[in-house]
C-alpha cells in the first residue's frame, strides 16, 4: 500500500507533490511526507497523521525545489510516526528514498549496514534502501539503485533523489504499481493515475524488473538487468473531475451516484440483442468443454461479488463454480489444472493476494479471465483474458461502482458462457440483455427515491454496536456485501447470514432492537425468508426489508425499501444499492471519516 510521487520539471515542486499525494490518500493516510533538492540542499518535510497536516506544515514552510519526491504512508513495518514516516535518507543524508511495498529481509540487510556502521532512525523496512544506495555508490547513481534491487527481496515501487545528481529521479518498481507521467518537459512519477491526471493523459506504466531515469530532458527506460526498454505511451481516457469530489460530500457518496453511469459503460459495446460481446474473451463451445469446473478467486468485496457470480455462473451456463478468498487459496495447494477456468477480480489489480493466486493458478494451467478496473494493472496484464470494468477511478476505501460493475460483468459473462454452451434459449438471453440495459436507469431511481428513507433509518441504526444481514440465495450473497461496507465504514459489527442458518445459533444475538436487513428477493424462496423475518421480529429485531415493488408476501417489517422489477437472478445489482446508501449515512450519522476508514487502505499491496 502507500502512496508515492515525484516530480522533475520547471514548476515549483511543493504544491504538485502534495495535491498528487491528496489523490492518493486512498492508498493510506497515517502519515505523510515530501523531499525537495534545492540549491545543494535536501529538505525534508513529513507528520504523523493526514495529508492535511503536510499540507499545513508545507503551507507555513513554503520548501522550494523544481524536483522532489512524495509519500503517503499505511503503516505496515513501525506504527504511524514521524520518523517512520517517508521519506527515508541514508546515513550521509545524500540519498532519500519514497517506498511502496515491503522489503521481506530488510532485518538481515539491517544488520549488515549497521555493522558497518550506518545508523537507522526509524523501525521501517524502508530505510535499508538509501542506505544501501549510499553502500553501493561509486560515482552512478543508476548503478547504484540496481546495485541494490539486486540485494532487496519483496515488493517495492521506489523512488530515488540524490544530492549527488541531483538533476535526476530514479525510479523502479517490482510489484507494486508505478506510473510516469509525461509532460513537456516536466515529469510525474505516481502510483496511480489520480494522481498525475490533472497534469497529463500521456504515461508509461512500468512493468516488474524495469525502471526509469528521469531528467527535464526525457525518460529512459530499462530493465533492471540493464538492458533498454521500447515501451508504447499508455494514453489515459480518463476526464480529470472523475477524480474529484464534484460537489459531493464524500468520494464514496459520489461514487454511489456515479453507479449508473458507471453500469452503462461497463455494458458499452458488449451487449447486441441476444447475445455478449467481449474485446478479450474469445472462449469456443469447443474451450468450454473442457473446463469442468469455475474457480473465482477475489478479496473482500471483489471476493463478494465472486459470490454472486457463482450463482449467475452456475444458474445460466451450468458450470460448477468454487468461490475463494485469495489470501486462503495460494497457499492450500488448490485443486486446480488446466481444465480449470479461473476468473480473479480486483478493482485495483494489485491486490497482492490476488495476484499471487492469479499467478498459482497459470502455474496450475489453468486459463485466467481476470475482471478488473485498472486499465494496465498487474492482474489485467497477467491475466490471459481480460474483462475491464469501466467503472472509472474509484477512490473511496469502500468499493460501490467498481462492485456494482463486478455484478454487471459476472452477467454478462454468465450469459456469454452460457449461450457459447448452448444452454440459454436465444429469447431467455434478449430477456436478460434488455433487463440489464434498464439496471442503470432503474439504479437511478433506487437512488432518487430510497435515500430519504435510508436517511431516517440510519438514525436509528447507528445507535446500535451490532447489525446482521439475511437473505437467501443470491438475496444471501448481497447481504454479504452489505455487512461489509457497514463494518468497514461504521465500525459497527455486522454480520451475514443465510436466513435458514439463523435457527443454527445466530437467533441468539437477536434481541430488543438490534438491526437486522433482510434482503429478500428471491420467489421462490420467499415464505421461507417470511418464517426468518417472523423469528428475528419475535425477538425484538428491527427488521428492514429490501424487496421487489409489489411485494406482499415479505410483512410485518419496521422499514421496508423497494427496489423496481427485473429478472431475479439480476436483482443483486439493485438490491446493493440501499445497503450502500445505508452504511454510507450510518457512518456520517456516527461522525466518521467515510473516505478513509480507520486501519484500511485502497489498494492492498501486501500480504
Ligand atoms: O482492489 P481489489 O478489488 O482487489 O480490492 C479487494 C479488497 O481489498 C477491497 O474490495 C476491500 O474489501 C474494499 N475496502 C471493500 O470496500
Amino acid at each position: 500500500m502507500c502512496g508515492i510521487v515525484g516530480y522533475i520539471g520547471e514548476q515549483e515542486a511543493t504544491p504538485i507533490l502534495v495535491e498528487g499525494l491528496k489523490k492518493l490518500e486512498y492508498r493510506g493516510y497515517d502519515s505523510a511526507g515530501v523531499a525537495l533538492y534545492n540549491d545543494g540542499n535536501m529538505d525534508i518535510f513529513k507528520i504523523v497523521g493526514k495529508l492535511e497536516n503536510l499540507e499545513g506544515l508545507t503551507d507555513k514552510e513554503k520548501p522550494k525545489g523544481t524536483i522532489g519526491i512524495g509519500h503517503t504512508r499505511w503503516a505496515t513495518h513501525g506504527k504511524p510516526s514521524t520518523p517512520n514516516s517517508h521519506p527515508h535518507t541514508s546515513t550521509n543524508g545524500k540519498f532519500t528514498v519514497v517506498h511502496n511495498g515491503i522489503i521481506e529481509n530488510y532485518m538481515q540487510l539491517k544488520e549488515e549496514l549497521k555493522a558497518k556502521g550506518y545508523e537507522f532512525k526509524s523501525e521501517t523496512d524502508t530505510e535499508v534502501v538509501p542506505n544501501l544506495i549510499q553502500d553501493n555508490y561509486d560515482g552512478d547513481l543508476e548503478e547504484a539503485v540496481r546495485k541494490t534491487i539486486e540485494m532487496l527481496k519483496g515488493a517495492y515501487a521506489l523512488v530515488v533523489l540524490s544530492t549527488e545528481e541531483p538533476e535526476k529521479l530514479v525510479t523502479v518498481r517490482e510489484d507494486s504499481p508505478l506510473i510516469i507521467g509525461l509532460g513537456e518537459g516536466e515529469y510525474f512519477v505516481a502510483s496511480d493515475i489520480p494522481a498525475i491526471l490533472k497534469h497529463t493523459d500521456e504515461v508509461y506504466i512500468l512493468d516488474d524488473g524495469e525502471m526509469a531515469v528521469i531528467t527535464r530532458n526525457g525518460v529512459e527506460l530499462s530493465t533492471v538487468t540493464g538492458n533498454n526498454v521500447d515501451k508504447d505511451v499508455f494514453k489515459v481516457d480518463w476526464d480529470p473531475g472523475m477524480a474529484e469530489k464534484g460537489g459531493f460530500d464524500h468520494f464514496m457518496l459520489k461514487e454511489i451516484h456515479e453507479q449508473p453511469e458507471a453500469l452503462r459503460r461497463s455494458i458499452a459495446g458488449r451487449l447486441n440483442g441476444d447475445s455478449v460481446h467481449f474485446d478479450n474473451v474469445n472462449l469456443t463451445a469447443k474451450e468450454l468443454e473442457k473446463y469442468n469446473k469455475v474457480y473465482i478467486i477475489a478479496c473482500g468485496t471483489a471476493y463478494y461479488s465472486g459470490v454472486v457470480g457463482k450463482y449467475a455462473i452456475e444458474k445460466l451456463a451450468r458450470i460448477p463454480v468454487e468461490v475463494d478468498v485469495a489470501s486462503e487459496f495460494r497457499y492450500r495447494e488448490p485443486l486446480v489444472d488446466e481444465k480449470t477456468l479461473v476468473i480473479a477480480v480486483s478493482q485495483s489489480g494489485e491486490t497482492a493476494d490476488t495476484l499471487a493466486s492469479l499467478r498459482e493458478a497459470r502455474d496450475r494451467g489453468a486459463h485466467v479471465i481476470a475482471i478488473c478496473n485498472t486499465v494496465g494493472s498487474s492482474i489485467a496484464r497477467e491475466a490471459d483474458d481480460i474483462i475491464y470494468l469501466n467503472a472509472g477511478p474509484e477512490i473511496a476505501v469502500a468499493s460501490t461502482k467498481a462492485y456494482i460493475t463486478m455484478l454487471m460483468c459476472f452477467y454478462m459473462l454468465s450469459i456469454y458462457l452460457g449461450k457459447t454452451k448452448g444452454l440459454l434459449e436465444d429469447d431467455d438471453s434478449k430477456k436478460l440483455i434488455s433487463d440489464l440495459k434498464r439496471l442503470p436507469e432503474q439504479v437511478e431511481d433506487i437512488i432518487e427515491n430510497s435515500t430519504g428513507t435510508i436517511k431516517d433509518l440510519a438514525k436509528e441504526y447507528a445507535k446500535y454496536e451490532d447489525a446482521f444481514y439475511i437473505g437467501r440465495l443470491i438475496d444471501y450473497a448481497v447481504a454479504l456485501e452489505g455487512q461489509l461496507k457497514l463494518k468497514e465504514i461504521s465500525y459497527i459489527h455486522a454480520e451475514a447470514y443465510p436466513a435458514g442458518e439463523l435457527k443454527h445459533g445466530p437467533l441468539a444475538l437477536i434481541e430488543e432492537g438490534i438491526p437486522v436487513v433482510a434482503v429478500a428477493t428471491q420467489r421462490s424462496v420467499i415464505d421461507k425468508t417470511l418464517s426468518n423475518v417472523k423469528e428475528v421480529k419475535a425477538r425484538g429485531g428491527a427488521v428492514t426489508g429490501v424487496v421487489f415493488e409489489g411485494e406482499e408476501d415479505i410483512e410485518d417489517l419496521d422499514y421496508r425499501i423497494e427496489i423496481p422489477g427485473t429478472s431475479e437472478i439480476l436483482s443483486a445489482i439493485l438490491a446493493v444499492v440501499p445497503l450502500q446508501l445505508l452504511s454510507y449515512y450510518v457512518a456520517v450519522q456516527r461522525g466518521y471519516d467515510v473516505d478513509q476508514p480507520r486501519n484500511l487502505a485502497k489498494s492492498v499491496t501486501v500480504e
